[in-house]
């Protein structure tokens, strides 16, 4: 164990090197346990890329070339065609057996901040259902909890947090008792941080006289922290072969689907995605291409608006697949992406942020009012290009996509906020009970003329419903929890 002075000179040296000498320029003034965790945050960067990044994405910004030869990716239709019906159910199938047998995984990214909703605590403990106010992390939790009893196999659920939220996120699983599940097949682990670099000094920023102004290094960050968190030698030690991999956001996401699992295995693909057809043309969605053959995403921003709008000659958006971060991803091609020779890093993006930090001369916190730091993240659809074969499957947008980004603006439905998401909810759980013949009251223009929330316990699949006692009709303005 080297004493808190050598790790001091190597941190100063690192320091030194990557011209970032500020950072310790107060050690002397720090108590111990200052000091320690100091050289705690220091040791946890690596200061060469961060070096290497301050050039390439700091002093400039970086320009995105569109790549040649970019072409829409092809996809597996929710609907299949007649000729493919028996590969779609072959694929549910082999995807119901994969679960029933251990080998998947499910997997939810919760690093992130959650600037755009504001809520004081870790994302997944907002509530988000429209009767219930279930929180997140519970909304999961009831979907495993229904996929358990379904597939008749316990199903590992692997939860990556950031250093930020990890504390609070395990408390609120100790104090919900796991939501029911064994905590034995919970594991939470988290991220790794990149630290926020003024734009104008080049410098990294402090929080505090001893920590460092630090962030979450990107839902890519997941791709590295499965592997050194252990989770993948877990995941080995229990069989699991497939992760699927979901964001914390989306209170309805089918964490587990047997349908896009089995097509993924079935095709030997070491990462595939889910997509929805984008409903216009600049959708800030993540558009899948191919280039090269190989799969991409090109994000909204980076699409330049003659590709975004062509339309093929059904009057279809040529480029219409886009990305809602669902994925199936091999055990194994995590693995191979860790202990590669060459190492492994995805590319890093650059965002300008308003960053609060420690001035020394002033001896206070800065708040400022426009953007002054430059965060650096990795994206994990990034991967997709390192993949030698990588499917797409569309979902159904009622089905799985509520998320929850913004918060609520009073007197409108925000996009992609609460209210959209409880909305979303309510008419999916419409659709549903329609399909098992129950009268559902809707307005004039269609919307439903209710309150719905359908457990996931109850149902994950509308035919679960047969399983259960259902109204003939639900009433105009009313409540209906099932
Ligand atoms: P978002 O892109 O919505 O970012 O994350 P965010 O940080 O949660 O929210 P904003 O932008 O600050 O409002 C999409 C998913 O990726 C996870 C998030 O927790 C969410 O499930 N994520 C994001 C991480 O796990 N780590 C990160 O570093 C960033």
């Amino acid at each position: 164990m080297p004493t808190l002075d050598e790790r001091h000179a190597a941190a100063q040296t690192a320091l030194n090197a990557a011209g970032q000498s500020h950072v310790l320029a107060h050690y002397d003034a720090l108590t111990e346990a200052q000091r320690t965790a100091l050289l705690a945050e220091v040791e946890g960067i690596d200061w060469p890329e961060v070096t290497r990044l301050i050039e390439t994405h700091v002093k400039q910004k970086p320009v995105f070339a569109i790549p040649e030869g970019l072409e829409p990716a092809p996809w597996y239709p929710h609907t299949p065609p007649d000729r493919d019906k028996p590969r779609y159910a072959q694929a549910r199938t082999h995807g119901e057996t994969l679960i029933a047998e251990g080998k998947v995984a499910a997997f939810t990214v919760a690093g992130g901040q959650g600037t755009r909703l504001g809520w004081d605590g870790p994302k997944g403990t907002f509530p988000a259902t429209p009767i219930r106010g279930l929180p997140l992390f519970a909304c999961f939790a009831e979907y495993l909890q229904k996929a358990e009893e379904k597939y008749g196999a316990p199903v590992p659920w692997y939860v990556m947090t950031s250093p930020i939220n990890d504390a609070p996120t395990r408390a609120f699983f100790e104090e919900h008792h796991h939501f029911g599940l064994d905590p034995a097949n919970v594991m939470i682990f988290p991220q790794a941080m990149m630290p926020a670099i003024d734009m104008a000094t080049h410098r990294v920023l402090l929080k505090s006289p001893h920590a460092l102004a630090l962030s979450p290094n990107g839902h890519g960050g997941s791709l590295k922290a499965l592997w050194t968190s252990g989770a993948i030698a877990d995941m080995k030690k229990r069989g699991v072969e497939q992760i699927s991999y979901s964001q914390v956001d989306n209170p309805i996401v089918r964490m587990l689907d047997p349908l896009f699992i089995g097509l993924h295995a079935l095709d030997h693909a070491q990462m595939s995605s889910k997509m929805l057809p984008k409903a216009f043309p600049k959708e800030k969605l993540g558009n899948f291409c191919l280039v090269k053959g190989k799969m991409t995403v090109i994000e909204y921003s980076n699409l330049p608006d003659a590709l975004a709008e062509q339309r093929t000659d059904d009057g279809e958006l040529r480029f219409r697949a886009g990305s809602i971060a669902l994925h199936a991803i091999r055990t194994d091609f995590v693995e191979t992406l860790n202990t590669g020779a060459d190492g492994f890093s995805l590319p890093f993006n650059r965002a300008e942020k308003k960053v609060a930090h420690w001035d020394h001369a002033a001896q206070q916190t800065v708040t400022p009012d426009t953007p002054n730091a430059v965060k650096l993240e990795t994206f994990v659809f990034d991967a997709l290009p390192m993949t030698d074969a990588s499917i797409i499957y569309e979902t159904d947008r009622v089905d799985e996509f509520g998320p929850i980004k913004n918060a609520d603006v009073p007197g409108t439905v925000e996009t992609d906020s609460p209210a959209s998401s409880k909305q979303l909810q309510t008419e999916r759980a419409a659709r549903w009970l329609e399909s098992r013949g129950v009268t559902v009251p809707r307005t004039a223009d269609g919307v439903v003329d209710a309150t719905l929330e359908i457990k996931q316990t109850t149902a994950i699949y509308p035919e679960d419903l047969a399983e259960i006692d259902l109204p003939n009709a639900v009433a105009a303005g009313s409540e209906l929890l099932l």
